[in-house]
């Protein structure tokens, strides 16, 4: 069996032609732009990139983007200002804080600071507790454009084994939950899990977010299984790959992501389509997504 390759950047590109549609019939509709506000503490380069990246993106389906940049010395009661004044701007309807932030800085306050009507990275508290009932305000991009690459497939989550790799809070744990949501049988490895290859082995959806090259052998999965690699990790030759032996997995999955170009592209359009809802809702229009973003 050799898998078929999930083109995130396809799908990706199609949900963000729907968001161009979404942005203008708002702005027909009620005048509103809607505005994301992104923000990055420090000079961290990666950060820096991802940001770049998001801010381009809004910019290409018509969402007004509001860069702040703040030094690495802040301390956390200057940040708390920054989001609070944000908050209360109506012109913004999604606000981001940038991770990981600068170690001196209270992470948790900071993120629960944010509204939660403005939270599209749904990393307030009240969004995280909302995956364990099934009812987020938004749910977290990666795991979201995940669940949207399996649905675009056509691949079912109900009563199969799905097997997550990596119990992170972006991503591991919340996905773990959303696809219990959509009564999937979830298990849950992560770095200390002894022998791994036990429980990946009964997967018949794989999801792998470690951030380890190569984890992931094709003695590790099964035959037929659909194997969804979030990995992004930077090889000593420059080349950017996943946590999956792509080659070797390729030949005994039924689908597989690349990376890049599976999952990646997926998780800044996922960020998009929260922040339109975002605006809708303050709007008070009816939102597309209304019943997909039920966590
Ligand atoms: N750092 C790594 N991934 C993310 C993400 O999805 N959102 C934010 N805010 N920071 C990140």
């Amino acid at each position: 069996m050799v898998a078929k390759i999930i083109d995130g950047r396809q799908v990706a590109a199609s949900i963000r032609q729907e968001c161009r549609e979404r942005v203008e019939v708002l702005r027909q509709r009620t005048g509103v732009v809607p505005g994301l506000a992104v923000v990055l503490v420090g000079d961290n380069p990666a950060s820096a990139l991802y940001v770049a990246n998001k801010v381009r993106a809004c910019g290409e389906v018509g969402i007004r983007s509001f860069r702040q940049e703040l030094p690495a010395s802040i301390d956390t009661a200057t940040l708390l200002d920054t989001i609070q004044r944000l908050s209360a701007d109506p012109a913004i309807h999604g606000i981001l804080v940038q991770l990981p932030l600068p170690p001196h800085i209270d992470m948790r306050r900071v993120l629960s600071a944010i509204p939660v009507e403005k939270d599209v990275d749904g990393f307030h508290l009240y969004n995280v507790g909302g995956l364990v009932v099934g009812n987020t305000v938004f749910p977290p991009c990666t795991p979201y454009g995940v669940c949207r690459l399996l649905e675009h497939e056509g691949i079912p989550v109900e009563a199969r084994n799905v097997v997550v790799v990596g119990a992170s809070n972006i991503v591991g744990k919340p996905m773990a939950l959303m696809l219990m949501q959509r009564e999937a049988t979830v298990s849950i490895c992560h770095a200390k899990t002894r022998d791994l290859a036990q429980y990946t082995i009964l997967a018949d959806i794989l999801v792998v977010a470690a951030g380890k090259p190569n984890l992931i052998l094709p003695q590790m999965v099964k035959t037929g299984a659909v194997v969804i690699d979030v990995g992004i990790n930077r090889l000593p030759n420059g080349k950017i790959a996943g946590d999956v032996d792509f080659e070797g997995v390729r030949q005994k999955a039924s689908y597989i992501t690349p990376v890049p170009g599976g999952v990646g592209p997926m998780t800044v359009t996922m960020l998009l389509v929260n922040t339109i809802t975002s605006a809708e809702r303050a709007a008070g229009l009816p939102t597309e997504g209304s019943s997909r973003n039920a966590a």
